[in-house]
């Protein structure tokens, strides 16, 4: 992985103009020292989302997303960290510096370098082989009898493999690779009998590369019906790892972004057709059940994803698998429901884009879904098979978090099998282990969180705002961060505030990029909120007593009998001096 010296991604700050690059986005307006819009990141009428040019941090008081150019492009373009660091330099023209790796990464990075060289000479190769080749023509054919255009087969680089056993490795010998790193970038082999010779070999070729557009392998469809297997991928390797990538990321990338949503396929002939028929915001998951890597992908690049998968029953555990994943990453995932038998290519064949939108626009919750595909394929005829398709619902509603969604799914599923919502319930409890479970106690930890998210809402914003009174008010607000132990802040992301802000009083949101999220936006909101405010040293000493009391307040409940006496006389004393504080206000 590439690191940026400090001095370099110092300089990178200096030069962006972080009102300019938001303004591309949303159109920002001056409202004193700072700038206000409407959020890119969610739906708004009215402004509130602040951009502070001096700090060069963003903040929308509505979504609480917060942070820093680099953190800026990573969202809205949908790049990784390096990435979006490589994306501003290239705007504002800075020259970014590498660390130095230590020798071993370094050469593994050279022979990664090598083998993503090769593979691109590959890419090229075959693109020209279907381009040019007379052995193509058939290729060729088949491509356009299929629909799609020049334009897209250009886009997506597809190629064509000759037939012959060595028309790729021979040259590629001759360029200097070794037949260790033909091998290892998995387009040669060797056979039993020690011949040496080209993977791919009389096939459309798709090349699959990731969201910089670097080319980590291949997809390879036979040109025959009878010829197997259908599609011949690469070997997995040091650059290639099959359920890792998603075809086409690097096309749709920009789309999701813009459109904040991604679709997810199958097939590589699906992404081609959605985006000959301008739906460039599709990508596919490659055949087998889709896997928490590529969840964790599709999150990246949009923030609703619409799987347009299979239902089978492989492909439905994996969309469960998949809501889990998505639960913690805050992003919306929706099933497509696709006619049995077709696939967005079939689709669009049959009825364009439009046949193909209305579906997405009926789109479900995988929860909705999952009850539908449930009752569905259920006979309910006799009690033994509604107790079956109970159990069948139980990891569904697993899914969802306790509250009123929850009960509204239980009413219905309770009335169409005419049983008691109680008797449902405790029936779902009682199933016995099903097959597509997981992480167990996943129901428990989603009401947890829910509840406990809940109760520190304001708790949480009294500690957040303490703390921004703290960084406008200079030494004394330094000093009382120093005071603020663990029992005084309600959660562990507050303690992570309060050391950040220790340990960079001065500048606080310098490089919050690279923090995680939840600290990075608490951080840019107590820095947009300190701008805003001009804290006295009493307003100080009053909003620590608050902590104080709240903190005393949660040692009151959390302690055995003897010691509440002592804490409770603690009590009375904050209470004691906050009275007399605010009388001083009064
Ligand atoms: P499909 O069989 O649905 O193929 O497999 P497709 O993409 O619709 O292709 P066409 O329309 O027949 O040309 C879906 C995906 O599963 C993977 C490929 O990525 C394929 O696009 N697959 C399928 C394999 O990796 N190997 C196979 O043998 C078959
Ligand atoms: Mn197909």
């Amino acid at each position: 992985m590439a690191r940026f010296t400090n001095s370099s991604l110092d300089k990178l700050r200096d030069a962006i103009d972080i009102v300019d690059l938001i303004n591309g986005y949303s159109d920002l307006r001056r409202a004193g020292s700072q700038y206000t819009g409407l959020c890119p990141f969610h739906e708004e009428r009215t402004p509130s989302f602040s951009v502070n040019p001096t700090e060069k941090v963003y903040y929308c008081f509505g979504c609480q997303e917060g942070g820093d150019a680099i953190s800026f492009v990573q969202k809205v373009e949908s790049l990784d960290f390096a990435g979006s660091v490589e994306w501003l330099a290239d705007r504002y023209g800075v020259e970014l510096e590498y660390e130095e790796l230590d020798p071993r990464e370094a050469e593994r990075q050279k022979q990664r370098d090598r083998l993503y060289e090769l593979l691109e000479r590959a890419a090229k190769f075959y693109e020209r082989t279907l381009e040019e080749s007379d052995e193509a023509a058939d290729a060729r054919e088949y491509l356009a009898a299929r629909g799609f255009s020049a334009e897209v087969l250009k886009k997506f680089r597809v190629g064509f493999s000759p037939k012959a056993w060595d028309k790729l490795l021979v040259p590629a010998l001759r360029q200097g690779f070794t037949e260790q790193e033909l091998q290892a970038a998995g387009l040669a082999q060797r056979n039993d009998r020690g011949q040496f010779y080209d993977r791919f070999r009389g096939r459309v070729m798709f090349p699959l590369a990731d969201t910089r557009g670097r080319v980590r392998g291949f997809g390879a469809r036979a040109m025959r019906d009878g010829d197997k297997p259908k599609y011949l991928n690469s070997a997995d390797g040091p650059v290639y790892q099959k359920g890792r990538q998603l075809f086409g990321a690097d096309r749709a990338r920009s789309a999701a972004a813009k459109r904040g949503r991604v679709i997810a396929v199958e097939g590589y002939a699906d992404v081609l057709a959605l985006h000959d028929a301008g739906v460039e915001e599709s990508v596919a998951v490659m055949g087998t059940a889709m896997t928490d890597d590529q969840v964790v992908e599709l999150s990246r690049l949009a923030s609703r994803v619409y799987l347009a998968l299979d239902a089978d029953r492989a492909g439905r555990q994996a969309m469960i698998r998949a809501a889990r994943v998505a639960e913690g990453r805050d992003v919306e995932l929706l099933v497509v429901d696709l006619p049995a038998g077709k696939d967005p290519a079939d689709l669009i064949a049959e009825g364009g884009a439009e046949a193909f939108e209305v579906r997405v626009k009926h789109a479900l919750t995988v929860v909705e879904f999952e009850i539908q595909q449930a009752f569905a394929g259920a006979a309910l005829e006799t009690a033994r098979e509604r107790d079956a398709l109970i159990s069948e619902l139980a990891p569904i509603f697993e899914l969802i978090p306790a509250g009123a969604l929850k009960d509204e799914q239980l009413r219905l599923v309770a009335d169409r099998l005419s049983v008691s919502e109680s008797a449902l319930t405790s029936l779902m409890r009682e199933r016995p282990k099903s097959a597509v479970r997981g992480d167990e106690p996943f129901a428990a930890d989603a009401a947890r969180r829910q509840a406990q998210s809940g109760m520190s809402a304001g708790t949480e914003k009294s500690e957040r705002l303490f703390m921004a009174s703290c960084l406008s008010a200079g030494t004394v607000g330094r000093e009382h961060l120093g005071l603020l132990t663990d029992e005084l802040l309600s959660t562990p992301l507050m303690r992570e505030l309060r050391d950040h802000l220790r340990e960079n009083f001065e500048k606080p949101a310098a490089g919050v990029a690279a923090l995680k999220p939840q600290l990075r936006d608490a951080v840019t909101e107590v820095a947009m909120l300190s701008e805003r405010e001009n804290a006295s040293d009493k307003a100080i000493r009053l909003g620590f007593l608050q902590l104080e009391k709240a903190g005393l307040d949660r040692a009151l409940t959390g302690s055995p009998a003897g010691e509440k006496a002592k804490i409770e006389l603690k009590r009375q004393d904050v209470i004691r001096r906050l009275g007399e504080l605010s009388a001083e206000f009064a």
